[in-house]
């Protein structure tokens, strides 16, 4: 009970940070792909710190180099997560650039097989949102630990 409780507190302060720093809200990302899941009966993801790092990390990366890309100079997504401490059992990524805000981020995704198969994959359990305003460069991360 405490730890479901002090855990909902430290993701409400780290998506209040988040939102002064970036602009972007992740639990409002989350919200979108719970009730994309939802429709389907997929069970709720959560966000996960870790993976909410390797997202920013990677959204900043892109917004760097101004290109969409899955790798970095040290490897994909899997190094990236594994990076911040999360054991992973199975990993996804999607990246989009251009897009004004979580909706429409969203709406480029699920109009992507590939991307939609992640928002609605059933292995998953966490996920990581990152967003940088230069360019407006999008990241979910979505893993399942060990
Ligand atoms: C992840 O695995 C490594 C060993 O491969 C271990 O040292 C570490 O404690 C694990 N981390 C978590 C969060 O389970």
């Amino acid at each position: 009970m405490f730890s479901i409780k002090y855990s909902a507190i430290v993701l409400f302060i780290t998506a209040i940070l988040f939102n002064i720093a970036n602009g972007a809200d992740p639990n409002y990302m989350l919200q979108l792909v719970n009730n994309e899941r939802k429709k389907i009966n997929l069970p709720a993801l959560t966000l996960d710190s870790r993976l909410i790092k390797a997202a920013q990390n990677h959204a900043d990366y892109m917004a760097s180099i101004k290109t969409l890309t899955h790798d970095d100079k040290s490897g994909n997504v899997g190094d990236r997560i594994k990076a911040q401490g999360y054991n992973w059992s199975v990993y996804g990524e999607n990246i989009a650039a251009g897009q004004q805000n979580e909706v429409e981020a969203m709406k480029s995704w699920m109009n992507s097989p590939p991307y939609k198969q992640n928002i609605l994959g059933e292995r998953f359990k966490h996920l990581g949102v990152g967003y940088s305003s230069n360019g407006n460069y999008w990241t979910q991360n979505f893993a399942a630990p060990i």
